[in-house]
């Protein structure tokens, strides 16, 4: 149990359900905004989801500028650039719409608006001490919550590391959430994105900084992803699957804002910012592996995971019911065709030793893991991904 003081703060208003898109025009006119910026990336504008916002805005007479350049893994560089056309665009709201960089890049370019520090100065820590211009997170990817997190991860490409700013005055105005943006998210994406947010729920419930707030929103989150991230994958147009996952994402997302991943993120970061495995993979790839690792200091709550998926745990002890929640982790990883060879991707055995060095320095989620680990277990875990 976590003894220290918690607290839990959110976006200011969520709107969720099928069609929740037509809400845009009145949230934006709430906020007095006459134009807005609309952040997104490639993907989301060849798969035609700009149109309609955009054009709910327009018929409100609200003007809209578009960045359709999101970076898969944006880096700082990319940031400055994509704040130097938002600086001059005159826009009074932000939109990110898309995953989770197009939703980090919203918020921190918000932030940038009215703070005066570059990009780079916050990578270094400088501090944030206003709310950014107002902001929406439409997320059509269903898995890394940074609509409901205060923080924006970005690559600094010369460091070979991802650094995570953190305010919570980065938090959204606004969340729309509508399964209908989503149904064309493709298998492999629904698969890596969604096991991200199940890693959210499980690491955040297992962390050192667990607490009531986190506890509730973790679970659940647990629940609605293993329910539906099959349904979601095998048949993308299933809409309540969709519905479930995005919310379940979003509960990951409050979770982490609440209490904080732990050892699977540690692990996958430097996958993702020496080798750039995309960040949802890494985690799904590790998360069994972590957990079987973690098994004897969390059995209890691995039993209550068990529980939250839905499994057959009657009759069970702690251990039993635990074991048969780490079977469904290798189970999902199976059945949503998550298996990546490494070494086609250019990583190797003999990368064992500096990718544990590496993951040892992110103390800051490490630490909160119930089970410590030191870099021989570091190398362990790692073994398992060539197995
Ligand atoms: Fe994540």
């Amino acid at each position: 149990m976590n003894t220290e003081v918690y607290s839990l703060v959110n976006a200011g208003k969520i709107v969720a359900g099928a069609g929740s898109i037509k809400t845009i025009s009145d949230i934006v006119t709430d906020y007095q905004a006459k134009k807005v910026l609309v952040i997104t990336d490639q993907g989301v504008w060849n798969a035609g989801l700009v149109q309609k916002p955009k054009n709910l805005l327009e018929s409100a007479g609200i003007a809209v500028e578009i960045i359709n350049t999101t970076p898969p893994e944006p880096n700082a560089d990319q940031v400055s650039q994509i704040f130097e056309t938002a600086k001059n665009s005159g826009c009074e709201m932000i939109v990110g719409l898309g995953g989770g960089s197009s939703m980090d890049v919203a918020k921190i370019v918000a932030i940038m608006l009215t703070n005066g520090h570059s990009i780079r100065e916050l990578l270094d820590g400088a501090k944030i001490t206003k709310r950014g211009i107002p902001t929406l997170m439409i997320p059509t990817t269903t898995g890394t919550g940074a609509e409901a997190t205060p923080n924006a991860i970005f690559l600094v490409p010369e460091k070979e590391i991802k650094i995570g700013i953190v305010s919570e005055k980065m938090l959204p105005n606004c969340v729309i959430l509508d399964p209908e943006l989503t149904v064309n998210l493709p298998k492999a994406i629904t698969a890596a994105t969604g096991m991200d947010a199940l890693a959210h729920g499980i690491e955040c419930y297992i962390s050192k900084k667990a607490n009531p707030f986190s506890d509730t929103f973790a679970l659940k989150s647990i629940n609605l992803i293993s329910r539906s991230i099959r349904k979601a994958y095998n048949n993308g147009q299933d809409l309540a699957a969709r519905q479930d996952m995005l919310l379940g994402a979003m509960f990951g997302g409050i979770s982490i804002a609440t209490s904080s991943t732990v050892a699977v993120h540690a692990l996958s970061y430097p996958l993702g910012g020496k080798y750039h495995i995309p960040h949802g993979l890494s985690n799904a790839i590790l998360l069994p592996h972590v957990m079987k690792f973690t098994l004897d200091a969390a059995e209890e709550k691995f039993k209550d995971i068990a529980v939250a998926m839905e499994l057959e745990t009657t009759g069970l002890s702690a251990r039993q019911a635990a074991e048969k929640m780490i079977d469904n982790l290798y189970s999902l990883i199976y059945d949503l065709n998550l298996k990546v060879d490494l070494r086609e991707k250019g990583i190797h055995e003999s990368d064992i030793d500096s990718m544990a060095e590496a993951s040892l320095k992110v103390t800051r989620l490490l630490n909160n893991n119930p089970k410590p680990m030191n870099k021989d277990d570091i190398r362990e875990i790692y073994k398992k991904l060539f197995e």
